[in-house]
C-alpha cells in the first residue's frame, strides 16, 4: 500500500482528529499513548520545532521514535531546512512528514526524497508527504507542488509562538485549498493545525476540514482523555455533517 493509499484510506474516513502529543505526561508517554488509541482517533502529531525556523525548540527524532503505538504517527517539521533532516524522522518511524514551506529552499526536492523513502513501520506503505503553510504565506507556493504531496496543512496561528487566536483567514484559505486540489485532480488531505479549542472545534469542522489538530484541547491536564476526545470527535462529527450535508 503506497503513502497515497494511506492518505486515500484516510479520505474515506475523514474528517479525522491528530492529537499534538506534546501536552500529554510525557514522563508517562506510553500510558497517554493507549489512551488515545483507545479513543479510536488514527493519527498523533509531534510538533518538531528548531528553535531557529521559530524560537521554540521541541523534541527530536528519539522522541518520534519512543513512541511505541498503532496510531499512525504524523510529524510536523518546523525546522531550518529540512532537507537534510527528513531521513531521520523517516528511521525514527513516521509515517507522515509534513514541513513548511516556508523553511525550506527547495520544497520540491524534499518531497521528492519523501516520495522515495521507505516506511520504517511497513515497507509498503511509504511516507505520506505534507506541506504546511503558515497565515502569512500565499497559497500558490503549493501549486507547483500538488502532484509531488498527499497532505497540505493549513496553519491556523504562526508556528512557535504560544497564546495565539485562531487566525480568521483560515477558512477562506481552506475553500481556495480544496479548489487548487479539486483542479490538480490529486486525492490529497486537507488539514488545518493550530489554535483549535473546545470552543471553537465545531465551527472549524463545519469549514470542512480532512483532519484537525489538537493538543491541548485532549491532554488539559485536568479532565481526562478519554472525555475530552469523547468530546471533541462529538463536536468534530457535529461540524463535519454541517459541511457536508449530504454524507451526514
Ligand atoms: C503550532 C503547532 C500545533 C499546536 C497544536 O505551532 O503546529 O500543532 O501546537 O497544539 P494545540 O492544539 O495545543 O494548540
Ligand atoms: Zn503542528
Amino acid at each position: 500500500m503506497a503513502a497515497s493509499d494511506t492518505a486515500a484510506r484516510l479520505l474515506v474516513g475523514a474528517p479525522h482528529l491528530s492529537v499534538g502529543i506534546l501536552t500529554a505526561d510525557l514522563g508517562r508517554l506510553d500510558d497517554e499513548l493507549r489512551r488515545v488509541e483507545r479513543t479510536g482517533i488514527p493519527m498523533v502529531h509531534t510538533d518538531v520545532m528548531d528553535g531557529v525556523f521559530c524560537p521554540m525548540l521541541t523534541v527530536g527524532t528519539p522522541f518520534v521514535a519512543a513512541q511505541r503505538t498503532s496510531l499512525l504517527k504524523d510529524v510536523h517539521l518546523m525546522v531550518r531546512e529540512p532537507l537534510e533532516k527528513v531521513g531521520a524522522f523517516v528511521t525514527a518511524g513516521a509515517d507522515i512528514i509534513t514541513f513548511q514551506v516556508e523553511s525550506a529552499s527547495n520544497p520540491h526536492r524534499v518531497l521528492q526524497v519523501l516520495g522515495d523513502a521507505v516506511n520504517a513501520n511497513d515497507p509498503a506503505r511509504g511516507i505520506v508527504r505534507g506541506v504546511a503553510v503558515s497565515p502569512g504565506t500565499p497559497l500558490e507556493v503549493l501549486v507547483p507542488l500538488l502532484d509531488d504531496l498527499e497532505y497540505v496543512m493549513i496553519l491556523a496561528i504562526n508556528p512557535g509562538w504560544g497564546g495565539q487566536r485562531f487566525h480568521p483567514g483560515t477558512g477562506a484559505r481552506l475553500a481556495r485549498v480544496r479548489e487548487m486540489v479539486a483542479a490538480a485532480g490529486c486525492p490529497i488531505l486537507v488539514a488545518v493545525d493550530g489554535g483549535i479549542t473546545r470552543v471553537n472545534i465545531g465551527e472549524v469542522a463545519a469549514l470542512g476540514p480532512d483532519v484537525i489538530v489538537t493538543g491541548s484541547a485532549i491532554f488539559d491536564g485536568s479532565s481526562p482523555v478519554e472525555a475530552n476526545a469523547a468530546y471533541m470527535l462529538a463536536e468534530l462529527t457535529a461540524g463535519a455533517t454541517r459541511a457536508r450535508p449530504s454524507e451526514g
